[in-house]
């Protein structure tokens, strides 16, 4: 993903960090970088610039509308266009939309704080039963094209999921493509209803279902695609990577997690509760945020490891409410961002918070693009038994300094000036 030098960057607290620096590579495309440089908060004033090109689309942000409620039609995408998002990733859609029937209700919240059934304290966690649209696609297509129409310049990403076979994933590609829209996002990853149907978590929970699926998906499509992970498998990495190798230009992870949110301790029925019972839903939100670091974190080394020789993309999504968390998942090698339920409870303008936090979070360091700080922190992962390694001798050698040189005899001549450092008080 990213090949590391050192560059200095002045850290919050205007102390000179010495940290490391990417030269990109960015899968294969070389960029220009600014190793050699040593970047000080004196220079380089320029203001922080946060546009992406990602699988050969440009983006004014990283920033992206996970699909959902917020892509749900016309109306909301114009609105997302309209308050600046980078890109949007319409609702997910299929052939024959009779056979999607949702339910209400279809949400169920999770507040800090709060005892079960408390409608205090700050919404965490967010479950949903929701399906696929439930909008024809012949009228999603229209919507498709004449947001393509008003916005050409603007990134409209299509959510697709069939069943499973060829000639329906094909027509479908057929016919999304045609209206217009600039990639296609491919749903290996609902975790509730479509299953049944063999469709979403059904096949990213299967790698050779997986394996298949992108197959057909790439020998047809003519945009980018990018596959949708589900994060409910043991190691998200290997149908990550079986989407990659079969022709995926990228891959977007996580999807909601299969949750249950709660039992209604009056009723003793699950919620949320429809007509007296429940399924297992998808949880997202907040809560979710860390455990889809920890996927995004395995998917960007696998992929550091074995893709970076080529232009693949990775689109981090789970509990993104602010800068700072999307700054995270850029730090461990995302070129783009999600939000679904962060939009569904502050809104579209939530995108200009989202911009300013990470243009401040930029400024703090020094960086002036995303590729500047993408990646930057994955090197900082390492096993439990290395810690450990790491640990014991950072302990050595912190006693060595206390204690300076032991004796005269410890005098080598060789690191002369450090020796005689050593033995300097720290005061
Ligand atoms: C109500 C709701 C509906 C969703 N519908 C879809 C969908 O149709 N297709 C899809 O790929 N993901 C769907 N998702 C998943 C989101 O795109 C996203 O992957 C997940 O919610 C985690 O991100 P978040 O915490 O920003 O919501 C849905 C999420 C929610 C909350």
């Amino acid at each position: 993903m990213a090949s590391l030098s050192s560059a200095h960057v002045r850290g919050g607290n205007s102390s000179l960090l010495e940290f490391p620096k990417l030269r990109r590579s960015n899968y294969g495309r070389t960029s220009v970088s600014r190793v050699g440089f040593r970047v000080f908060a004196s220079q380089a004033k320029q203001e922080p610039d946060l546009s992406v090109t990602v699988n050969g689309l440009h983006m004014p942000n990283p920033f992206v509308i996970g699909s959902g409620p917020p892509g749900t039609n016309y109306t909301v995408m114009k609105r997302a266009f309209d308050e600046g998002w980078g890109a949007v990733i319409a609702k997910t859609v299929s052939l024959d939309a009779s056979k999607v029937v949702n339910v209400t209700p279809r949400y169920a919240r999770l507040r800090a704080g709060g005892t079960n059934g408390s409608a205090k304290g700050e919404i965490i966690g967010w479950q949903n039963i929701e399906l696929i649209s439930d909008r024809p696609l012949e009228t999603m297509l229209k919507e498709f094209k004449q947001l393509k129409k008003e916005y050409p310049d603007r990134i409209l990403i299509a959510s697709i999921m069939e069943e499973y076979d060829r000639g329906a994933w094909e027509e479908l590609i057929d016919r999304v493509e045609e209206s217009g829209v600039d990639a296609l996002e491919l749903n290996f990853s609902c975790p509730h209803g479509m299953p049944e149907r063999r469709m979403g978590a059904a096949v990213g929970q299967d790698c050779a279902l997986v394996e298949e699926v992108c197959g057909w998906v790439n020998a047809k499509a003519i945009v980018p695609v990018w596959a949708k992970m589900t994060p409910n498998i043991t190691d998200i990495t290997q149908p990550a990577r079986i989407a990659l190798r079969t022709g995926c230009e990228g891959v977007a992870a996580i999807n909601t997690i299969m949750s249950v949110m709660g039992i209604n301790l009056t009723s003793l029925r699950p919620e949320p509760c429809v007509e007296g019972y429940s399924t297992p839903g998808g949880y997202s939100c907040k809560a979710v945020h860390p455990i889809a670091l920890g996927k995004v974190m395995n998917i960007a080394q696998m992929m550091k490891s074995e893709f970076a020789d080529k232009d693949c993309s990775l689109s981090g999504i789970g509990g993104v409410e602010t800068g700072g968390d999307a700054a995270e998942f850029i730090l461990l090698g995302a070129n783009t961002v999600q939000v679904c339920t962060g939009v569904m409870m502050h809104g579209y303008g939530l995108v200009k918070k989202l911009s300013e936090e990470l243009k401040d979070f930029m400024r703090k360091h020094n960086f002036t693009s995303i590729e500047d700080f993408r990646g930057v922190s994955l090197p900082y992962f390492t096993t439990h038994t290395d810690l450990v390694h790491r640990q014991r001798e950072a302990i050595k050698q912190r006693k060595a300094i206390r204690l300076g040189l032991q004796s005269d005899k410890d005098w080598t001549g060789d690191g002369f000036v450090e020796e005689t450092e050593s033995m300097v008080s720290n005061q």
